[in-house]
């Protein structure tokens, strides 16, 4: 019996192998999602705090089309293990360990990026663009996110350098080198199917186990009073109109830094708990917040504002602080929404001005927020079920417990902290006017 043959010129790999290699992405990937959540809170640099979650949603992007297409390869198997890769999964598990923020951002530069980066172009390379496809397709956008990446990470790095010391810039060096052999000594990130790990001892100097930091580092540059708006505190205080609102809108959007700050830190709270779905969620939640605060950023700076004279609180943060972090959940979802209903009114108000960029934020803003209203009633829900909670009774609960912890962080305010913020408003008010038009 003779039979028909054919060459293939690029089948490197086999269905299973291809399975294999890109399951080993996903796991690097999602360690990288999950350390630069985890870390947001305590970075400094407010360019850094609100850049990374653009990248960590990229990064999430690649690791969801990654995990779908091993399923499919896979089918009907929806086993998602480390397998043979335990050494790189130990090594990319560390990057959280960084002893301080450049060395993190350092690691993410110089090691872990360009590992991907490399990892990604071999597999490109070497796979089949017609059986293996739809793999190239995710891989090409991730090759070109890693490369813009890595540039963007060499800013953030010099951003966080003129705010460091010595000794922090030392053992980030030293981090980074550390890093950088263990890495060499694995031989990368293989794309191969079957990759080989010589037996390497992971000496790190500095690591230090990740722990989520409860506070939030923030940029000296800025000012930081207690709360960021007598409203905060003062119900009676006017949300106003005209330049009023246009500056209250403003100074609201971008103190969603701590909006980002929670979301990546509900990220790394709950990604085992809640499972893969919940990361894409609150990947995406993180990267919107990043969007709300940097919008806020922009227009006060294209209004003339400079940073020294711009409160960015973290009360709303800190009223969580030490508490289970489902009310992070809880803060994130209730108080970020909250105004949902005024927004589009807003924007109109916007619009009558003559203010197109308000008008423009706020309702992109008002799109995202939307969004954010179904995570929060999804996964407070997904939650409390997980800890065998009543999950229809359970939201309320939440709530009002949220609203308990920001009344407690509001009695806990000094006179002179409310007077401090008083006073930075009307300054942030008085200033306007040397900014505004007429026309
Ligand atoms: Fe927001
Ligand atoms: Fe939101």
């Amino acid at each position: 019996m003779t039979y028909l043959h054919a060459k293939r010129t690029h089948a490197a790999f086999s269905r299973f192998e291809a399975a294999n290699t890109l399951r080993r992405f996903f796991t690097c990937e999602r360690a990288l999602v999950l350390a630069q959540a985890g870390w947001l809170p305590a970075i400094a640099r407010f360019e850094v705090k609100t850049s990374l979650p653009r990248h960590l949603w990229q990064d999430m992007l690649a690791a969801d089309s990654l995990r779908t297409r091993v399923f499919e390869l896979r089918y009907p198997s929806r086993v998602m293990d480390t397998g043979d890769d335990a050494p790189l999964a130990h090594v990319f598990a560390a990057a959280a360990d960084a002893p301080n923020a450049l060395a993190f951002v350092l690691g993410l530069e110089e090691v872990y990026k360009p590992a991907l980066h490399s990892a990604y172009t071999r597999y490109l390379a070497a796979a089949d663009p017609l059986a293996d496809g739809p793999s190239l397709r995710f891989l090409q956008a991730a090759v070109r996110d890693k490369a813009a990446q890595i540039g963007e990470l060499g800013s953030f790095r010099k951003l966080l350098d003129e705010q460091a010391n010595d000794e922090e810039r030392d053992a980030a060096r030293r981090w980074a080198d550390a890093l950088q052999a263990v890495m060499t000594a694995l031989n990368g990130v293989s794309a191969e199917p079957r990759a080989r790990y010589p037996a390497v001892a992971m000496e790190l100097p500095g690591r230090r186990l990740f722990v989520p930091s409860e506070t939030t580092a923030r940029d000296p540059r800025f000012l930081h009073p207690h709360f960021y708006w007598p409203d905060n505190f003062d119900p009676e205080f006017p949300y106003g109109d005209g330049v009023a609102l246009q500056l209250r809108s403003a100074v609201s959007h971008l103190n969603e830094t701590w909006a980002t700050e929670t979301a990546g830190a509900i990220l790394y709270a709950f990604a085992e708990t809640l499972g893969w779905d919940f990361v894409v969620d609150a990947a995406r939640w993180c990267y919107d917040e990043s969007r709300h605060a940097t919008m806020g950023y922009d227009r006060l700076l294209s209004w003339g504002y400079r940073p020294e004279e711009l409160p960015l609180a973290n009360f709303l943060f800190d009223s969580s602080r030490g508490e289970d972090p489902i009310y992070r959940i809880g803060m994130i979802a209730y108080f970020e929404t909250k105004n949902i209903g005024k927004k589009t009114s807003r924007a109109k108000s916007f619009g009558e001005y003559g203010d197109t960029v308000s008008q423009y934020d706020m309702e992109f803003d008002w799109a995202d927020e939307g969004m954010h209203a179904s995570f929060g009633v999804r996964w407070i829900k997904a939650l409390l079920e997980a800890r065998g909670d009543d999950p229809q009774a359970g939201p309320k609960r939440v709530a009002a417990r949220c609203d308990e912890l920001v009344q407690l962080e509001i009695d806990s305010g000094t006179d002179a902290e409310f007077e401090e913020v008083r006073k930075i408003a009307a300054a942030v008010q008085t200033r306007a006017l040397s900014f505004a038009s007429d026309d």
